[in-house]
């Protein structure tokens, strides 16, 4: 529990400053022997005004990454520290900014301070009380609405990051289900579920050759927003949900298997970034389409070689079981096309090891083929402090899909990993305005790159999807 307080000092003040704070003027004299206020350098001075100095160093305080770091690493801090009351003082930081900034501030504190639910035992919350001072008094009601703005996106990014570290055997497909439908009750989204025997009826092959031979079954979720019903477009987010990718029949290796419990992390951010629109009603809508399954072994499970009749129609020779994400998504956003008529469409997924060697745990790589979408979604990317690549494609790599004896194949060979598996999805948007996002590193983190993550899951995505949505 983390309670907001607004302008009077409370416990341990947080000074955010690079080496110029005119430490010899003020009661802090001492400090200047011990911090030279390099960017996320920590000094903490105890006593009945203890202050705890942070280094801004020569970083740009205007950028939103920044804030939520420097935010995020003096509340880790704090937690050592065990100061459960403080101030922070923002005085410094407003002088470059506009208010709204107090949403990213938001995030890295509330971040900061989160602790991922375990299995342990005796795991206990704190209740916080966390003052903030140096906002100017005329833009005190501006500064309050960016901390509930900061807080329900924390809510949203912190579902998704539960989701996604959430044990394959503790979160099978239904479980997701529940637990999205679960956390959209309170929201004007509507939507239904999709069962097995539904699946069945409307010929999702592609997302029952993945999921349909496991014990715990497949399904497909359906959700909707409509925050503004005036106008016909409807934005539609197709998220991968696999809640446990063994590779299937073409096994991976062991130690590639770790953290497959997060296959989901597709799915789990569009239901973050729908939660944090529908929280804020914000006056957009959106259709989102998650398909649920598990890519395991059993006696009805997918060969290489096998043969897909998909949703669209279009049939799919599976050369690899390892590539289920594009099959599962083939047909979501098939569905989300002709079935719900969005009018453009976002795919988002934990897709491919190759963007993993590209870009690492920090970027995500994009295909577009809609350049003002991609503008947009770039934008919005910087005002969620994320980071996302656009990557070229062109005919050549869609004759990489060629198959002899379908309309496709579900890899296209050595090279170009993350660019055949965006354009198989492209394939089912049939020429509606499309972008895919694959976030296959940026979903999960062995060890926190950025002080506002901790080791597992990141939410990656959440925010762009909602800035993304909520600005264009
Ligand atoms: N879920 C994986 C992709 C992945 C890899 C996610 C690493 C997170 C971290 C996906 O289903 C997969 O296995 N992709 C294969 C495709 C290949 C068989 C063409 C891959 O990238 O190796
Ligand atoms: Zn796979
Ligand atoms: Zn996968």
């Amino acid at each position: 529990m983390i309670e907001f307080v607004w302008g009077k000092i409370l416990g341990v003040q947080v000074i955010f400053t690079d080496a110029d704070y005119p430490f010899a003027d003020s009661k802090y004299a001492q400090v200047k022997e011990y911090f030279t206020g390099e960017y996320l350098e920590t000094f903490f001075l105890p006593g009945d005004e203890g202050a705890l100095f942070v280094g801004t160093g020569t970083e740009d305080l205007t950028d939103i990454h920044i804030l939520k770091e420097l935010m995020a690493k003096a509340c880790k801090q704090l937690k050592k520290l065990k100061q459960y009351k403080f101030t922070m003082i923002l005085d410094r930081i407003m002088e470059k900014n506009d208010v709204s900034v107090l949403t990213a501030c938001t995030e890295g504190i509330c971040l900061g301070l989160y602790d991922m639910p375990t299995y342990k035992s005796g795991q206990k919350e704190e209740a916080w009380q966390v003052s903030i001072l140096g906002i100017p008094g005329k833009e005190l009601e501006r500064a309050k609405q960016g901390v509930t703005e900061g807080a329900i996106l924390t809510e949203a990014v912190t579902f998704a990051r539960e989701m996604v570290n959430r044990p394959g055997n503790k979160l099978r497909p239904m479980d997701f289900a529940e637990e999205i439908r679960h956390l959209m009750e309170d929201t004007k989204i509507e939507g239904e579920i999709l069962l097995k025997e539904d699946l069945e009826k409307l010929g999702m092959g592609a997302l029952l050759g993945v999921g349909g031979s496991s014990e715990y079954p497949p399904c497909m979720m359906v959700l909707r927003y409509r925050g503004n019903p005036a106008v016909k477009d409807v934005t539609g987010l197709v998220g991968k949900g696999i809640t446990y990718d063994t590779g299937g029949y073409c096994l991976k290796p062991g130690e590639s298997m770790n953290g497959m419990q997060g296959d989901m992390g597709g799915a789990a951010a569009v239901a973050g970034a729908l939660y944090a629109l529908a929280r804020r009603k914000e006056r957009v809508n959106v259709t989102a389409v998650l398909p649920l399954c598990e890519n395991r072994i059993s006696a009805g499970s997918l060969v290489p070689g096998d043969v897909l009749h998909t949703y669209s129609g279009t049939s799919v020779e599976v050369e690899n079981t390892d590539a289920e994400g594009r099959l599962i998504l083939a047909d979501a956003v098939a569905y989300a096309v002709r079935k719900e008529k969005v009018t453009r469409v976002l795919d988002i997924a934990t897709l491919t090891g190759a963007v993993v060697g590209m870009f690492g745990n920090t970027i995500a790589g994009v295909l577009c083929d809609d350049m003002q979408m991609w503008d947009a979604f770039r934008e919005a990317s910087t005002k969620a402090g994320e980071k996302y690549w656009l990557l070229p494609f062109g005919k050549e790599h869609e004759k990489m899909l060629e198959s002899q004896i379908a309309d496709l194949k579900n890899i296209g060979g050595k090279f170009c990993g993350t660019i055949t598996a965006g354009l198989f999805i492209r394939h089912f948007a049939e020429g509606t305005p499309w972008i895919h996002v694959d976030i296959a590193g940026t979903a999960w983190v062995k060890t926190p790159v950025y002080e506002y993550q901790n080791a597992g899951a990141t939410g990656a995505g959440v925010e762009t999807i909602y800035y993304w949505l909520k600005t264009s």
